[in-house]
């Protein structure tokens, strides 16, 4: 069954102070949590396990937009007694991405979780988590909550984080730029030898990549761009919010024109365009600079 959270998560420069503050609203201290935390390779949106010791490990997966402001998470937890195994079994089939090792001190105030989270390699953070559903909160309440509870502990606008965790430790443009890469090798060009990955990351967070595919009626080829919007639109989201592009024998790539204007259709002009390679400092551009002056949808209005 599919639950839904209304969260805000943000860097957190003083958590003693935070951890004063909570107190003093009368949210409960309900103890440190050592987690840690396992991202595999999914097809949709993602899937982590959280691993507690045999009492209280989850498998989770879960879709979330990247956004500063409250957003909402979608998700599906299962408990499992048997973590390691479990690791080991989905590490086999899948594939790891990244693990995040935290500890967190949780509180709870009025139905919303209050996280108070020190992460290996990143540092720390404050994290609010309200529960939706019956007996829980309303949606209007969890997002009024929220607000209230930023207000209350002082959350900076400049503190607040869009991504996850496991995004912030696989850096954004990197995993774009590796996913367009194992794509890329993947690529059907016998007639150019161009080899071309392309990577979109969806609304929900998620990453598509894709490769370009040639045919030997060559007006029938298609770009990696177009094959990697094409595996997003498959997967129903319909918005990018970064785009990476690998080539096998260029080191910076610039997508052609007609793929410039595929993906101004999912993007804003600030979206973010990474061209290189993965583990280089890629050329970074904006969809904006690659298509000034593009058509539109404001052009179709009456
Ligand atoms: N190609 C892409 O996949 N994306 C681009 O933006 C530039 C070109 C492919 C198309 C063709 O298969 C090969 O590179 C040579 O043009």
């Amino acid at each position: 069954m599919a639950r839904v959270n209304v969260e805000l998560k943000a860097r957190d420069p003083d958590p003693e102070a935070t951890a004063a503050r909570c107190r003093a609203l009368g949210a409960e201290e309900h103890g440190l949590l050592a987690q840690r935390d396992t991202y595999f390779a999914a097809v949709h949106g993602r899937l982590k396990l959280r691993d507690q010791g045999p009492d209280g490990s989850q498998l989770i997966a879960y879709r979330r937009a990247d956004a500063t402001e409250t957003r909402e998470s979608r998700y599906v937890l299962a408990h499992t007694g048997e973590p390691d195994a479990l690791r080991e079994a989905l590490d086999a089939a899948l594939g790891t991405v990244v693990e995040v090792v935290k500890r967190r001190r949780l509180f709870l105030w009025k139905n919303v979780r209050i996280h108070l989270d020190e992460v290996e390699g990143l540092g720390s953070f404050l994290e609010f988590e309200a529960l939706v559903g019956p007996g829980l909160n309303e949606p209007a309440e969890a997002e009024a909550k929220v607000a209230r509870l930023r207000s209350e502990l002082a959350v900076a606008d400049e503190a607040l984080i869009a991504t996850g965790y496991a995004d912030l430790l696989l850096d954004g443009p990197q995993a774009l730029l590796r996913a367009a890469q194992a794509a890329m090798r993947n690529a059907h060009a016998p007639y150019s030898d161009f080899k071309v990955g392309a990577a979109v990351r969806g609304a929900s967070g998620a990453i598509y990549a894709a490769a370009n595919v040639e045919n030997v009626a060559y007006p029938q080829s298609q770009c990696a761009e177009a094959s990697a919007l094409g595996t997003m639109v498959a997967a129903g989201e319909t918005a990018i919010t970064a785009v990476a592009v690998v080539a096998e024998r260029l080191e910076v790539c610039p997508p052609c024109g007609g793929c410039r204007q595929r993906l101004a259709e999912f993007g804003r002009a600030d979206t973010p365009v990474h061209l290189g390679r993965p583990g280089q400092v890629p050329h970074t551009t904006t969809l904006g600079e690659l298509l000034p002056l593009g058509f539109g949808r404001e052009a179709l209005e009456p």
